[in-house]
């Protein structure tokens, strides 16, 4: 593991040559960014520890922030601070000056925490607000059990400034210890080391060894039990969903092994997940030790686990090597979609493997074609200043990104380009890369040696899709192809011809219904199949998208796509949803919803669904 010590801070070496002074420029360590206001290379933050209260009634954090710091004679440390109370500051104990820089829209405050030349340690005393974007706040009623409140945070990508002040950028990296203070009939869990069960008093402490980016650190409060998978993985979640979660995950363990196999040691020692309520906004969330889900991934069959496989997989392609700025977001998600895939295919086979590649390859046309008119948007490596980091979080990043990762493995072969993403976590472990160093990388260690020139530039730094893209094939998706081109032609189902469908092929037969298909095919395919009930949460989101863009109302179906938008929080599936309302001019149907579903919602779903209904306005 590599620590962060002064030596790599060092700006300017000096030394003297007999008479003569000579000063060697080395290149900094940090790479300038727009996301946070801190300077690292002036003064950083190494460890952090963190005492907090979490109070239920008044739904406040109150706390103490204690940094280990480094820094070179500076006079100043400055921190990212967003919609937090900041009550005192202390230098090494002793009471010290700070100022609140002006607020900006996205990034917040600069904190500027006045320092000596040998200040060792800063302490901040603050509060949370009720603006606190990374946290939701849930009523018992919010919950899978009903019976007690419940909190989460999010903090990618710049919201763990809104809970902790701190040095709030991907290439900070620090050690963790916290203790929170929770009421005694809920347990706190953290992505760090995790009780397994409830204390007495309501005290939980936490340590997490390895750095970690200030993005990655979480924290879940409700009525939670534990139950183990293995001796290194296992499931959290209220008591009515953690046996569930246990049956739908068993598989992580040997999630865990391919993973290994594939690309070096799993650094983390636990891989836990914990299933949230449903407005948790995303699918899930990579935190160290302890991935954060959705309920909707819990379908019975195991058919939408891949979305474990690809928070797994950012231990490697994330936490172990981290993105330096979020305009470098592709190397964290492209990679980790890639990696995803790969834990699919030697779990489950080729043909799983790539019906998953498929979908996310529609994705990535569908994402394409909403860029039309901003095709900069569509580049891998983004420009996101002066932008809110979660504009480039879209399917270019994942979906593009993983086509980029597919093609070369196709140009240099599976084995030489297993080698090299192994090597490429081994060196770049617990640092963090640039796309520029990345290049440089796949340079010296993969295209150079074994004499390939490949088109890395236009992949990378241009819009759309090369031509050199790999072509991914399923059968058995052209087989859903037929069947539906079949019933499209003659009106008649033939149910025999689905059997044994998977989730995958489900859906790939919903999403590919033509423009032209008439609410009367709707209303068959619904009969034979009653898609309108589906419990499975993408079959169900997919159909929704096309009951709401042909106008069919069938069998109840307005009133499932109402009570799934006010009970799901997931950010893909509402905003998938309210765009086809959009799409099919219904904003107005949109807004009746909405207006009911908002408060559920976190921020970061609220954020995106406010500007795409354009609610302000109403
Ligand atoms: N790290 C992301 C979630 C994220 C991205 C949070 C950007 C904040 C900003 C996570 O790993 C992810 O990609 N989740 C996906 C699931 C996946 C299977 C593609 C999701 O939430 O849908
Ligand atoms: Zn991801």
């Amino acid at each position: 593991m590599k620590r962060q010590t002064l030596l790599y801070m060092v700006l300017i070496l000096t030394f003297n040559c007999a008479e003569e002074k000579k000063e060697i420029e080395m290149a900094p360590k940090y790479v300038e960014e727009s996301h946070s206001f801190a300077k690292p290379n002036d003064a950083v933050i190494t460890h952090l520890d963190l005492d907090i209260t979490v109070d239920f009634d008044t739904e406040v954090i109150t706390g103490i922030a204690i940094y280990s710091i480094e820094h070179l004679k500076a006079s100043e440390i400055i921190l990212d601070s967003k919609f937090l109370d900041i009550i005192s500051t202390e230098a090494d104990g002793k009471p010290t000056e700070f100022e609140l820089g002006p607020f900006n829209e996205q990034l917040g405050q600069a904190l500027r925490i006045k320092i000596s030349e040998d200040t060792k340690t800063i302490a901040i005393h603050y509060k949370t607000t009720a603006k606190t974007e990374a946290l939701q706040w849930l009523s018992p009623q919010q919950t899978a059990d009903k019976k007690h409140p419940f909190l989460f945070t999010q903090g990618q990508a710049i919201l763990t400034r809104t809970w902790i002040p701190i040095q709030d950028s991907p290439q900070i990296r620090i050690t963790y210890d916290a203790t929170v203070s929770v009421p005694k009939d809920l347990m706190a869990v953290m992505s760090a080391e995790n009780p397994k069960q409830k204390t007495v008093d309501g005290i939980y402490t936490f340590k997490m060894k390895q750095p970690i980016s200030p993005y990655l650190i979480a924290l879940a409060i409700g009525d939670l039990d534990y139950k183990a998978i293995s001796n290194r993985t296992g499931v959290y979640g209220e008591k009515s969903m953690v046996d569930k979660a246990h049956a739908e995950f068993s598989d992580m363990e040997k999630m865990v092994v391919a993973a290994e196999q594939l690309y070096g040691d799993y650094d983390w020692d636990q891989f836990d997940v914990i299933v949230l309520p449903p407005s948790f906004p995303f699918g899930g969330m990579e935190n160290p030790r302890l991935t954060f889900a959705t309920p909707t991934v819990i379908a019975g069959d195991k058919s939408l686990t891949s979305l474990i496989a690809h928070e797994l997989a950012h231990s490697w392609s994330g936490n172990l090597v981290t993105n330096a700025t979020w305009n470098d977001f592709w190397l964290n998600e492209g990679f980790t979609v890639y990696f995803e895939i790969r834990i699919m295919e030697a779990l489950y086979g080729k043909e799983r493997a790539n019906m998953i590649a498929l979908i996310g390859r529609q994705d990535l046309e569908d994402e394409l074609a909403g860029f039309k008119d901003e095709p900069d948007m569509t580049k891998l490596k983004l420009d996101l200043s002066n932008k809110n980091p979660d504009d480039g979080m879209n399917s270019i990043a994942y979906d593009k990104g993983y086509l980029f990762l597919r093609t070369l493995e196709d140009t240099v072969g599976r084995e030489a380009f297993d080698a090299f993403l192994k090597n490429y976590f081994k060196t770049n472990a617990f640092s963090t890369v640039t796309t520029e160093g990345f290049i440089a990388y796949l340079n010296s260690n993969l295209l150079g040696p074994n004499g390939i020139t490949f088109n890395t530039h236009e992949w990378i730094y241009e819009p759309g899709i090369p031509k050199n893209q790999s072509i991914i094939v399923s059968n058995k998706f052209k087989n859903v192809e037929k069947t539906l081109y079949s019933f499209l032609d003659t009106t008649a189902i033939d149910i025999s011809k689905t059997k044994g469908w998977t989730t995958q092929e489900w859906v790939h037969f919903i999403r590919n219904f033509p423009d032209t298909i008439t609410t009367n095919d709707l209303s068959q395919l619904d009969t034979a199949f009653n898609f309108t009930n589906a419990t499975n949460s993408h079959i169900a989101m997919v159909w929704f998208e096309q009951a709401i863009t042909h106008n069919y109302h069938g069998n109840g179906v307005d009133h499932n796509i109402e009570d799934f938008l006010i009970r799901v929080g997931r950010r893909w599936y509402v905003s998938t949803l309210f765009k086809a309302f959009k799409k099919a001019d219904k904003a107005d149907e949109a807004l009746v919803i909405y207006k009911k579903s908002r408060s559920n919602y976190h921020s970061v779903t609220v954020n995106t669904i406010d500007e795409l209904l354009g609610y302000e306005q109403y």
